[in-house]
């Protein structure tokens, strides 16, 4: 029988908040930087940001999957559908992350560049796998980070609610660091 804990671990936590604050980042980032005209001293070294930490986040995340799998997080707490949605709400935020992270990839490598993680190394590029994939990927890309960021403010609107309305210890077993 798995052992039941009170609060998620500190690199649970430390996990869930680097990543918030990287996904609101990149999402800015991602904004600003498309309208950038090309003689903007940004123009090459905000992408270059925005996939080095989009990588970064991809390693964040992977590993986060695994230390999820691995150690035991407090049971959510609330009404039976609240506990289905939450539950439902986290994997979509997972799945919506990967594809966020695939979208990105066909967009920059669609000519068969590599992506550049800082000055570290490569990731191999491997073309087009259709035709006009850097636009579509572009187009899926951006909506799919939309409703990441959209769900992601349900998500945070939800544990304020359970902290200030149910006055549960929904929001205090993710912030309490001991
Ligand atoms: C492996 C990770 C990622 C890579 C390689 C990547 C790559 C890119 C590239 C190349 C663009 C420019 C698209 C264009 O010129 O039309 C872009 C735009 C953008 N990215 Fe990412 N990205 C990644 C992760 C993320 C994440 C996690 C988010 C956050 C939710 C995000 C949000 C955005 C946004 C909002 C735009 C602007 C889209 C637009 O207005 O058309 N990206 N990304
Ligand atoms: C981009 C922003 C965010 C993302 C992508 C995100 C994602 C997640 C995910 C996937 C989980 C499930 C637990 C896990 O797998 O580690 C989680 C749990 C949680 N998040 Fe967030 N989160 C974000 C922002 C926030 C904010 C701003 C708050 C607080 C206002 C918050 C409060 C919580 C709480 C309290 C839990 C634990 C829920 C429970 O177990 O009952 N999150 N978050």
């Amino acid at each position: 029988m798995s052992k039941v804990v009170k609060q998620y671990n500190s690199s649970a936590k430390f996990l869930h908040w680097t990543s918030a604050l990287l996904i609101v980042a990149l999402f800015l980032l991602g904004l600003w930087m498309v309208d950038l005209t090309y003689y903007n001293q940004w123009y090459k070294i905000a992408p270059y940001w925005h996939k080095s930490i989009g990588l970064c986040l991809l390693a964040l995340t992977l590993f986060r999957l695994i230390w999820k799998i691995i150690t035991t997080a407090p049971p959510i707490e609330g009404k039976k559908w609240e506990i289905q949605s939450a539950k439902l709400a986290h994997a979509a935020i997972y799945l919506i992350l990967f594809c966020i992270f695939i979208s990105g990839y066909m967009i920059s490598t669609a000519d068969g560049r590599p992506i550049e993680l800082f000055n570290w190394f490569l990731v191999p590029g491997f073309g087009s796998f259709f035709d006009n994939q850097e636009d579509i990927a572009g187009v899926i890309h951006f909506y799919l980070a939309v409703t990441l960021i959209t769900l992601s403010t349900v998500h945070a609107l939800a544990a304020l609610k359970h902290h200030f309305i149910n006055k549960d210890n929904t929001l205090n077993k993710m912030l309490r660091f001991k």
